[in-house]
């Protein structure tokens, strides 16, 4: 390890600040000793607040049909060859009461933009959660939706909502979307999340096509302006039936120094080490708890649908029950020296 590459990650830790060049820096950095300095820095940095504690929500992708058209996306609504399906309201309520029985105090309700799921439909579902499970959090993964739908979605009882920005960059992001979808909106939405009171997330993709250095650095503004309380951010993986299915795959280093980087910057922050990292390298969740992630998303839906919720190739856990990756994580877990907490994880500012 060098000095002036220790001398910029304690400078970065100390002023919760970053600039390019810095960030251009440890990106092109080709020393290992160097990157493990940084993840030992971001992890001492994690153990401050969270203690080596690791938190599991548990996942329910219930829906696979949506209206957008992403480019980067397996369940895009061009993709014909995509398997649909939707989960009954019951099936939805069965999946947290298994969840509930596994010791998840999180249910995460992730799926497309699903015209079918009305407010109404989704309020009943989130009201009747929110009364079968009073001690647990419920978050919302669901997309851009209207100010009014989002404070119902509240009302009804959900505290936390998932919605990456993707990109900050208008460029950028155009060339990820159509034109039906804007980064405006997108930003829009995420703070109007917050101002209604979630605990919000936004995130993006590493090494999604075109993605440079630059753009990173302007999503890390972005996170430094909207100040969210979880960040989640994989590796792009190519899906095949995708316009980017030639696309080369992002990179699990870099995914790993940002996972750091970002510790950096919001000490307090909530972080998973994704289920995309996993499918990258095999090893992917417990490095990027190594490099100072906090959470992990174990799935819970019902075997017979997981292997359709398919946003890219490759991915893992399509055959397993949700027991089983849940000894499974709790297992790697515990391998590495950390321990999954039985607490809410609420962001420690929200914390009652
Ligand atoms: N590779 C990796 N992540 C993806 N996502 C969507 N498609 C892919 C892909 N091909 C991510 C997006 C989205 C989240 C639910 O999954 O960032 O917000
Ligand atoms: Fe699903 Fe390991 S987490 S099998």
């Amino acid at each position: 390890m060098d000095e002036h590459y220790a001398g910029i990650i304690n400078e970065i830790s100390g002023s919760k600040q970053i600039s390019l060049s810095q960030l251009e820096y440890i990106l092109t950095n080709e020393v290992s000793s160097n990157d493990e300095y940084l993840f030992e820095t971001a992890r001492a940095v994690a153990a401050e607040y969270f203690d080596r504690q690791v938190y599991l929500r548990g996942l329910i992708e219930f829906t696979n049909y949506c209206k957008n058209d992403c480019y980067y996306c397996g369940i895009r609504c061009s993709n014909s060859n995509a398997d649909r399906y939707r989960l009954s309201e019951e099936e939805i309520l069965s999946c947290c009461d298994l969840g509930d029985r596994l010791g998840f105090k999180t249910f995460v309700l992730q799926g497309g933009e699903d015209p079918y799921f009305t407010d109404d439909i989704l309020c009943r579902i989130i009201e009747r959660i929110r009364s079968e499970h009073p001690s647990c959090a419920i978050t919302l993964s669901i997309g851009e939706k209207s100010y009014e739908s989002y404070k119902s979605f509240y009302e009804a009882g959900a505290d936390r909502y998932l919605l990456r920005h993707e990109t900050a960059n208008e460029e950028h992001y155009n060339r990820l979307h159509p034109g039906a979808m804007s980064p405006e909106n997108r930003k829009r939405c995420l703070y109007e999340l917050k101002e209604i009171g979630f605990q919000v997330g936004c995130g993006i993709m590493v090494g999604s096509p075109y993605q440079t250095i630059r753009h990173i650095y302007d999503d890390l503004i972005f996170m430094q302006e909207l100040k969210p309380h979880m960040i989640g951010i994989g590796p792009f993986i190519a899906h095949k039936d995708t316009p980017f299915k030639t696309e080369p795959d992002g990179d699990v280093r870099r995914t790993l120094l940002l996972l750091s980087v970002i510790r950096l910057l919001f000490p307090k922050v909530l972080l998973p080490a994704t289920t995309a990292l996993g499918t990258a390298d095999v090893m992917g969740r417990e490095k990027g708890i190594l490099a100072g992630a906090n959470v992990l998303m174990p799935n819970l839906s019902p075997v017979n649908v997981r292997g359709k919720y398919l946003l890219y190739d490759g991915k893992i856990c399509t055959g397993e029950e949700a027991a089983e990756c849940n000894m499974c994580l709790r297992r790697r877990v515990e391998r590495i020296g950390y321990r999954v907490t039985d607490g809410r994880g609420d962001h420690p500012d929200f914390a009652s």
